[in-house]
């Protein structure tokens, strides 16, 4: 069987979510009349603190559209380099929002307040870009599944607040930040004015992600989905299993946190140079290929050969995700195949 250790959004809905979006309570939710969306939407704010969330399609929409409301076209968003929004949403806020980036380097992501606040020019005049807003990914995904400390977070809100900067949570896997940490979810709501959530991700949902955010800039994006095409009509389907994915799937991601590590101290064990498990802190383990002796694509390869999947994600990254449908034995037999890969470089 194969094991697919790509990303968290492999995963099937199982029978029993199926079951509850197959039973779904349904209507046109552009009309504002889908219950199952309607609840799930108040869910979600209520758990994070915010006054209201919008169903959309994916995380990139649901991040594009919280740094609308935050930047207007001309102005400027603040993001770490390796940030999903500028690096994989393939340009949308340049090119659909008329906004420009400026990004900062931080090891594993990891914030450190004190970057993003030096480089924030909120009222750089007529000569200059002015700094609108600064964008946190939490976990950091391409940083290796870092989880951001509430201590920069907390320092990040503080600093803005006095520039008037607004803050957007790239949040696709605060649910994993959560479990981690402890913190509760809605203390981030509380620092940040836009928060994106996938239900996609680590819980397992098909299909999937809110935005939140206060009630009148909820209404605006509201009319920016529909403007991009993203108003769905009986949506309650898939609402159905974002709420499946809420009441099932967020304590048990600590599992996942443990099958990373797992995996990362095989890998550790015979090549200490790829990965420090002290940093496998979530369900994603980067690894670094510099001092090993092969590419990410030809460790991609070898692992395929042995019905293992992986991801090479740069000539010497690679990333493996552990999720909701990969067992502690699967990843006991991902970790043997890894460590006979190499061993045998
Ligand atoms: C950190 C992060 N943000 C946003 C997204 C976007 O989600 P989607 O693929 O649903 O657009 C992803 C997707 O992997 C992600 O990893």
């Amino acid at each position: 069987m194969v094991i697919d250790l790509r990303s968290d959004t492999v995963t099937k809905p199982s029978a029993a979510m199926r079951e509850a979006m197959a039973n779904a309570d349904v209507g046109d939710d552009v009309y504002g009349e889908d219950p199952t969306i309607n609840s799930l939407e108040a869910r979600v704010a209520h758990l994070f603190g915010k006054e209201s969330g919008l169903f959309t399609p994916t995380g990139s929409m649901a991040n594009q559209l919280g740094i609308r409301l935050l930047v207007n076209p001309g102005e400027e968003l603040l993001a770490e380099e390796d940030a999903h929004v500028v690096r994989a949403e393939l340009g949308a806020a340049a090119a659909h929002g008329g906004i420009t980036t400026r990004t900062w380097r931080a090891a594993r992501g990891a914030l450190d307040a004190h970057t993003p606040l030096a480089m924030a020019r909120p009222n750089a005049g007529p000569y200059l870009v002015s700094t609108k807003a600064i964008a946190v990914e939490d976990t950091h995904n391409f940083g290796g599944g870092t989880v951001q400390g509430i201590d920069q977070i907390k320092a990040l809100y503080d600093g803005a607040q006095e520039m008037g900067i607004s803050l957007h949570l790239d949040g696709a896997r605060i649910w994993n930040a959560h479990i981690a940490s402890g913190t509760a979810l809605n203390e981030y709501g509380r620092y940040f004015e836009s928060i994106s959530v996938c239900l996609s991700k680590g819980l397992g949902a098909p299909v999937g992600s809110v935005l939140l955010g206060s009630a009148a800039n909820i209404a605006r994006a509201r009319v920016w989905r529909k403007r991009l095409g993203g108003g769905m009509r009986q949506v309650g389907v898939l609402g159905a299993a974002g709420h499946f994915a809420l009441d099932h799937n967020i304590s048990r991601l600590a599992e996942d946190h443990q099958n990373a590590r797992v995996l990362a101290e095989a890998i550790h064990a015979v090549a200490p140079s790829a990965v420090d498990p002290q940093f496998v802190q979530s369900n994603i383990i980067g690894l670094n290929l510099k001092e090993i002796g092969m590419t990410a694509a030809q460790l991609a390869d070898a692992a395929k050969q042995e019905e293992l999947l992986i991801s090479a994600l740069g000539p010497r990254y690679a990333r493996l995700v552990t999720h909701l449908d990969v067992s502690r034995s699967s990843i006991t037999t991902a970790a043997e195949i890894l460590v006979s890969i190499l061993k045998g470089r």
